[in-house]
C-alpha cells in the first residue's frame, strides 16, 4: 500500500495538484480510510496468509511545516509498526512514495542539495519513532518513475518539463537514499535497506524492424539498467532520445544498498518514428490474446523472468515489491497470480536469490492520475 492512496485527506502537494484539475481522475479524497483503519487492512492481510506488509510514511503528515514535526502522525505509524508485528507481518517501510509535503517543491526541492538534508531528517525521526520492529525498509519508490513524471513530462508534481532539472532531481533522489539509509542504520542497528524500481518489458513492435529493435535495447539500458547501474556500481548514464540525458555519480551509493525491490507489471510494444513526428511510440498490445487489464496493460508473465535476472546481476537479494493488475470483475486475477507466483518459482530453482513477493494491492486504492476506476485491490 502507499499511504496517498489509502491513507484519503493527506495535506500533500499530490492533493492540490488533483485541486488544480490535473488528474483524470477526480479527488481522491477519504481514500480507503486507512489512516483510521490500517489495523483492520493489517487483520485482513494476515487472515489472507501474508507474512509481510508493505506501507509508505506519509512526509507531509509527520513534517507539515518544514522542521516540525507531527508526534501523533509518528505515533499513528509506530502503532501500525507494532500491530503488525503482533500479527506476524514483517513491516516494509517506504519513504517516498511519490507525494512531498506542501512546503517541499518552494523550500528544498529536488533540484537543490536542500533536498537531500531534508530528506535525512525526515528519515531520521521516522526511524527512531517505528523502531527496531521496523527492519525493512524500501526508502524511495520509483525514483525514475517520479523523475519522468514529475521532472521530464510535467505530468505530476511539481510538474516540471527540463532534462536538466530531471537530471539533477535523479541525482538528489538518489543521494536523499544514501542519507536516508545512513539514518535508518543509525537508529535500527540490522536494518534491510531497499529501493523499489519500476521494471518494463520492452518488446519491438515490428518483430523484424532493427529500428524498433534499437529502440527496445535503448528503452531497457534507460528504463531498467540506469538504476540498476547506479545502485550497483555508484555511477549512472541513461539516454533517452532524442536529447535527455541523466548521468551522475554517487560512489557511496552501493554500500548503501542491501536488497533491490522489482516493481514488474507489463510490457510496451516500441515502435520507431511514432505519431505526430515522434521519436518513438509505445503502445501495450495484446499478442496472446489473453486480454488486457482494466487500465489497459498486457498480461505477460513471460517478460518477468529476463527483468528478474537482469536485477540479479546486482548480486544482492531480490524482493517483488510490487505486482499486480486492476481487474474489478476479478476474471483474470487467479490466473495472473498463478502465473507470476510460477515464474518466482522456476526463478527459485534456477537460483536467482528472490527472497520475498508483495503483492499490489491489498486493498482496492487511488491510483493516481486515473483515480478510482482501476482496481487492484485483492479486496474492494
Ligand atoms: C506503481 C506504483 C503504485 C501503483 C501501481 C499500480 O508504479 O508504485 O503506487 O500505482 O504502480
Amino acid at each position: 500500500m502507499s499511504h496517498y492512496q489509502v491513507e484519503g485527506n493527506d495535506p500533500c502537494d499530490w492533493t492540490d495538484w488533483e485541486s488544480a484539475g490535473k488528474t483524470r481522475g477526480g479527488p481522491c479524497g477519504r481514500a480507503a480510510g486507512s489512516w483510521e483503519r490500517y489495523e483492520e487492512d493489517a487483520e485482513a492481510a494476515a487472515a489472507l496468509g501474508a507474512n509481510a506488509f508493505r506501507f509508505s510514511v506519509s512526509w507531509s503528515r509527520v513534517e507539515p511545516r518544514r522542521g516540525e514535526f507531527d508526534e501523533a502522525a509518528l505515533e499513528r505509524y509506530a502503532r501500525l509498526v507494532v500491530r503488525l508485528d503482533a500479527l506476524g507481518l514483517e513491516p516494509v517501510v517506504t519513504l517516498l512514495h511519490y507525494t512531498h509535503p506542501r512546503w517541499f517543491h518552494d523550500e528544498t526541492p529536488w533540484t537543490s542539495t536542500a533536498s537531500v538534508d531534508a530528506f535525512g531528517r525526515f528519515s531520521a525521526r521516522t526511524a527512531r519513532a517505528l523502531g527496531p520492529k521496523a527492519r525493512c525498509w524500501t526508502v524511495l519508490n520509483e525514483p525514475l518513475v517520479l523523475v519522468l513524471g514529475g521532472y521530464l513530462d510535467g505530468q505530476v508534481p511539481p510538474g516540471i518539463a527540463s532534462a536538466r532539472d530531471a537530471a539533477r532531481a535523479l541525482d538528489h533522489l538518489l543521494a536523499a537514499h544514501e542519507a536516508a539509509a545512513a539514518e535508518i542504520r543509525a537508529a535500527i542497528p540490522g536494518a534491510a535497506i531497499g529501493v523499489a524500481h519500476n521494471m518494463m518489458g520492452f518488446a519491438p513492435e515490428r518483430a523484424r524492424n532493427p529500428f524498433d529493435r534499437a529502440l527496445v535495447r535503448v528503452a531497457g539500458r534507460f528504463y531498467n539498467q540506469a538504476l540498476l547501474d547506479a545502485f550497483g556500481e555508484g555511477r549512472w548514464s541513461a539516454y533517452l532520445p532524442p536529447f535527455t540525458r541523466l548521468a551522475g555519480r554517487r560512489p557511496g551509493l552501493p554500500a548503501s544498498l542491501d536488497f533491490f525491490g522489482v516493481n514488474y507489471y507489463s510490457r510496451l510494444h516500441l515502435r520507431f518514428l511514432g505519431d505526430g513526428g515522434r521519436i518513438g511510440s509505445f503502445a501495450y498490445r495484446d499478442p496472446h490474446g489473453r486480454g488486457l487489464t482494466d487500465n489497459g496493460w498486457e498480461v505477460v508473465p513471460e517478460a518477468f523472468p529476463p527483468l528478474l535476472r537482469q536485477a540479479a546481476s546486482l548480486g544482492k537479494p531480490l524482493f517483488v515489491t510490487e505486482n499486480g493488475l486492476a481487474d474489478a470483475a476479478d476474471t483474470k486475477r487467479a490466473a495472473f497470480l498463478e502465473a507470476h507466483v510460477g515464474v518466482l518459482q522456476a526463478a527459485e530453482v534456477e537460483g536467482l536469490p528472490v527472497h520475498g513477493y508483495l503483492h499490489w494491492s491489498l486493498v482496492d486504492n487511488y491510483e493516481w492520475l486515473d483515480g478510482w476506476e482501476p482496481r487492484f485491490g485483492l479486496l474492494e
